[in-house]
C-alpha cells in the first residue's frame, strides 16, 4: 500500500482520495480552505454525492484518510501526489492552469524523496510535459520526479461508484518506473488499465467527453427534425440503440448538456484545435447545437403565450442533472433570466439545488419579474399558468399528469426531459410539449413505447 497525497478536494480530488483510502492506501487530502478541511475532518462532505459521506466517515475513523491545509507535511514523503485542482474555462475557451502551476511549484519545493506526480485534472494536450519541466525548474532537493497523466471519467451523482467500478483506467506515462508505480497503485481496484503515452492520455479524456457531447447534440438535432417531420425521437432512439455500434446510452434528447465537463471540454478542444490552425468542425457543431437547444422550450412557449408578464410560472428542476446540487451550465440558467426579463413570477422547485440557485438569484423581485423558492412541487404548480421542467429528478417524475390538471390555472407544460408519456398527459387534459415528440394520436393507434434509455453510466 502506498502513501498518497491528493491536491484539491473538489469532485475529482476528494472522490479519488476517498476511494484510494477505501482500497487500502494511506491518503492525505490537501486543500487551501481551512473551513472545508475542518468540515471534512468531522465527516461532512463539501459536495453532494451519493455514498461519499459514509466512505469519508469510515476511512477517517480507521485512520486511512486525513485532511489538511499543510501541504508540506502531506507532500514531503508521499509516494505519489495526485493533482485534482480545477482548470476553469477562460473567456476564450482555454483552460486556466494557474491552480495546477501553484501545486506543481509547492510539490517541487517540498518533496524529500522520489515521487510520482499524477495529473487527474483535465488539461490541454502537452500540459503534463510542462508540469514536469516546471517541477524540475523549481526542484530543491536531489530527488526523482516523474509526471503521469491519469484523466478522470466520473460523472456527478455517481462519482464514488464510477471511481470504484470504472470501465477503464487511463494512465499516460513516459517512464517504466512511473507506469509500474501507477499500475500498482490501481491494482486493488481490479479495473482494466489502458497504458499509453502522456499526450495520448490527455487526448483520450477530451476525445471521450466530446464524443459523448456530440452524441447528445446529434440526438437533439435529430429530435428537432423529428418534430418537423412528425417522427418520435424516443422511438427513433430505441430503434437506433439495438445496433451495438451505436449503443443504448446517451441517446436521450433534451434541453442540452450542462455540467462542469461537456460544455468546458468541447470549448477547450475547439480552442486547442484553433491554436494548431485546425478547425474541429464536428465539435463546433456540438457546441452550437447545445447553445440553441437550451432555449427551445422558452421559444416554444413564447410562441404559444402572448406574454410572460405577470404570469405565475412553475419551474421544476434547477440543477444540470439529477443527483447533484451543481448548477454549472444548467438549462435553468439559460431560461430563468429570460423569463424574469419578460416579467414572469417564477416559483422554482429543486430538491437539492434551490439554495445554490438562490445565491445567484435571491428570492423576491428581480427586474420586472420575481422568483420564489418552494419546498413542495404542489406550491410551484398551484395556480400556475405554465410549467417548465428542466431536470428529471425522481420527485418530479413522480408527479401524476392529473396533478398538473388539477393544480394549475392553465395546465400547460413544457418538458425539457421527456419524462411523461405524451398520450397520458393528453388524456389527463394537459397541454403538453416536450422534445422531439409529436402530440399524441387521437385515434388511439400505436403510441410511443416511451422505453427508458440510460442517461448515464460512464
Ligand atoms: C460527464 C461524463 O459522463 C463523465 O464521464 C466525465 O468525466 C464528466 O462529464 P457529468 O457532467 O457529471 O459527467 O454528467 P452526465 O451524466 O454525463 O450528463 C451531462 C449532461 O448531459 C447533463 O446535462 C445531462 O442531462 C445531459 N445528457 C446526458 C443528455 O442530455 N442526454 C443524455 O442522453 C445523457
Amino acid at each position: 500500500m502506498y502513501k498518497i497525497a491528493v491536491a484539491g478536494t473538489g469532485y475529482v480530488g476528494l472522490v479519488a482520495g476517498v476511494c484510494f483510502a477505501e482500497v487500502g492506501h494511506q491518503v492525505t487530502c490537501v486543500d487551501i480552505d481551512e473551513k472545508k478541511v475542518a468540515l471534512m475532518k468531522s465527516g461532512v462532505s463539501p459536495i453532494y454525492e451519493a455514498g461519499l459521506t459514509e466512505l469519508m466517515l469510515k476511512n477517517y475513523a480507521s485512520g486511512r484518510i486525513d485532511y489538511t491545509t499543510d501541504y508540506k507535511s502531506a507532500y514531503k514523503d508521499a509516494d505519489a501526489i495526485f493533482i485534482g485542482v480545477g482548470t476553469p474555462e477562460q473567456p476564450d475557451g482555454s483552460a486556466n492552469l494557474s491552480h495546477i502551476a501553484t501545486v506543481a511549484r509547492q510539490i517541487a519545493e517540498t518533496i524529500e524523496k522520489d515521487c510520482l506526480v499524477v495529473v487527474k485534472s483535465t488539461v490541454p494536450v502537452g500540459t503534463n510535459d510542462k508540469v514536469e519541466q516546471f517541477i524540475q525548474d523549481f526542484l530543491i532537493r536531489d530527488v526523482k520526479v516523474d509526471v503521469a497523466s491519469n484523466p478522470e471519467f466520473l460523472a456527478q451523482g455517481s462519482a464514488v461508484d464510477d471511481t470504484l467500478h470504472a470501465e477503464r483506467i487511463i494512465i499516460g506515462t513516459e517512464s517504466k518506473w512511473a507506469e509500474e508505480l501507477l499500475t500498482k497503485i490501481y491494482r486493488p481496484f481490479h479495473i482494466p488499465i489502458v497504458s499509453v503515452n502522456r499526450r495520448s492520455a490527455e487526448m483520450i479524456k477530451y476525445a471521450s467527453n466530446d464524443f459523448l457531447a456530440l452524441k447528445i447534440s446529434y440526438m437533439n438535432d435529430i429530435a428537432n427534425l423529428c418534430e418537423l417531420v412528425g417522427a418520435d425521437i424516443q422511438d427513433v432512439a430505441i430503434g437506433m440503440s439495438f445496433d451495438e455500434r451505436i449503443g443504448n446510452k446517451f441517446l436521450n434528447a433534451g434541453i442540452g448538456f450542462g455540467g462542469s465537463c461537456f460544455p468546458k471540454d468541447t470549448k477547450a478542444l475547439d480552442y486547442i484545435a484553433r491554436q494548431h490552425g485546425y478547425e474541429l468542425k464536428t465539435v463546433k457543431a456540438a457546441i452550437d447545437v447545445n447553445k440553441q437547444q437550451k432555449r427551445v422550450l422558452y421559444e416554444k412557449a413564447s410562441k404559444r403565450l402572448i406574454t410572460f408578464n405577470g404570469l405565475k410560472v412553475a419551474v421544476l428542476g434547477l440543477t444540470f442533472k439529477p443527483g447533484t446540487d451543481d448548477l454549472r451550465e444548467a438549462a435553468s440558467l439559460a431560461n430563468i433570466p429570460l423569463l424574469l426579463e419578460q416579467g414572469a413570477d417564477i416559483y422554482a422547485y429543486d430538491p437539492v439545488g434551490a439554495d445554490n440557485f438562490e445565491r445567484l438569484y435571491p428570492a423576491g423581485k428581480n427586474g420586472t419579474g420575481s422568483i420564489t423558492y418552494v419546498a413542495k412541487i404542489e406550491h410551484a404548480l398551484k395556480d400556475a399558468s405554465v410549467c417548465f421542467i428542466f431536470t428529471e429528478w425522481g420527485e418530479i417524475k413522480a408527479v401524476l399528469p392529473e396533478t398538473y390538471k388539477s393544480l394549475m390555472r392553465t395546465p400547460l407544460v413544457y418538458d425539457g426531459r421527456n419524462i411523461y408519456h405524451v398520450q397520458k398527459m393528453q388524456d389527463a387534459g394537459v397541454e403538453y410539449y416536450s422534445i422531439g415528440r409529436k402530440p399524441a394520436r387521437k385515434d388511439g393507434l400505436k403510441e410511443s413505447k416511451n422505453f427508458e434509455l440510460q442517461t448515464s453510466g460512464s
